[in-house]
């Protein structure tokens, strides 16, 4: 039983790997033993990321430059993978984006944008890898969602929080419709985390005491507060959990 969060002899595969999130889960799933290939447009950056992680860790980690916008580059990534590495048994689809805009003046072309790359671009990963888990007739997928998913917010968030709930209804449909092949599929929801795209909140003392106090837990939360959740759903630990969002939010969603 002691070995039941160990992802030795793993093989996964992290999109948006370079990403302040992707990056630090990216790091989790390597120390627990995974091989891990990180994947997104950015090739220089996964290649820096992927080092990093490799000399904190000790284990192997790749870069593959993939586009979730253009499905034949999905596609090319998977082949890759698997002719490097025989299969995929974890993927989590850490990439993603947020485009605030006023509802009012919402420039559709911006919605189309961010649903191309958070919603599609996640369906279309999980199609792909999908594809190689029900082959193989296991898998642990793991989709990122945000509290914004079940929750509305202010501050021009209307497509963003569209698209999450997207995420948490493709995570759940797929978990049922895969369970017969013994493919989990299930969610993170964080809310606020401390990234590079981020961190101007936590440096601005008032705004991150706004953020901070709307928190049950009193704090705002860092990359690394999604490591545990991230490494059971991936493990066998998780292998009785499928279509569940993970609120890994300081108990926000508890109110
Ligand atoms: N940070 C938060 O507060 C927070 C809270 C809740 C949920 N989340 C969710 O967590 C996930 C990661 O967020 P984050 O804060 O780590 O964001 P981030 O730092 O901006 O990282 C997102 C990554 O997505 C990749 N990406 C964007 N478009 C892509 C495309 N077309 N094809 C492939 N990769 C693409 C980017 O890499 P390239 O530029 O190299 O393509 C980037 O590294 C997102 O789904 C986000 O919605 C974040």
């Amino acid at each position: 039983m002691k070995d039941i969060f160990r992802l030795d002899g793993k093989i996964a595969v992290v999109s948006g790997g370079a990403g302040g999130i992707g990056e630090t889960l990216a790091l989790g799933l390597s120390q627990f033993g995974a091989k891990v290939v990180i994947a997104s447009r950015n090739l220089e950056a996964l290649e820096a990321k992927a080092r990093e992680i490799q000399e904190k860790t000790g284990n192997e980690i790749a870069a593959i430059q993939m586009d979730v916008t253009d499905e034949a580059s999905v596609s090319a990534l998977v082949d890759e993978v698997v002719s490097r590495y025989g299969t995929i048994d974890i993927l989590v689809n850490a990439m993603g984006l947020n485009l605030k805009r006023d509802a009012f003046e919402f420039p559709m072309e911006d919605w189309d944008t961010i649903f191309n790359v958070n919603v599609k671009g996640t369906m279309v990963v999980c199609k792909h890898v999908g594809r190689v888990m029900r082959d193989k007739g296991h898998g642990k997928i793991i989709n990122l969602s945000s509290v914004r998913g079940i929750r509305g917010y202010t501050g021009g968030n209307s497509a963003y929080a569209a698209t999450k709930g997207a995420v948490e209804l493709t995570t759940k449909t797929l978990a049922l419709e895969w369970a017969p092949h013994n493919i989990n599929v299930n969610a993170l929801g964080p809310a606020l985390v401390i990234t590079p795209g981020t961190i101007h909140i936590k440096n601005d003392p008032e705004l991150a005491k706004k953020y901070a106090s709307a928190i049950p837990l009193g704090r705002i939360s860092e990359t690394e507060d999604l490591i545990g959740a991230c490494v059971y759903l991936a493990s066998p630990a998780s292998d009785f959990v499928t279509g569940q969002t993970i609120y890994v939010d300081g108990g926000l969603t508890a109110g």
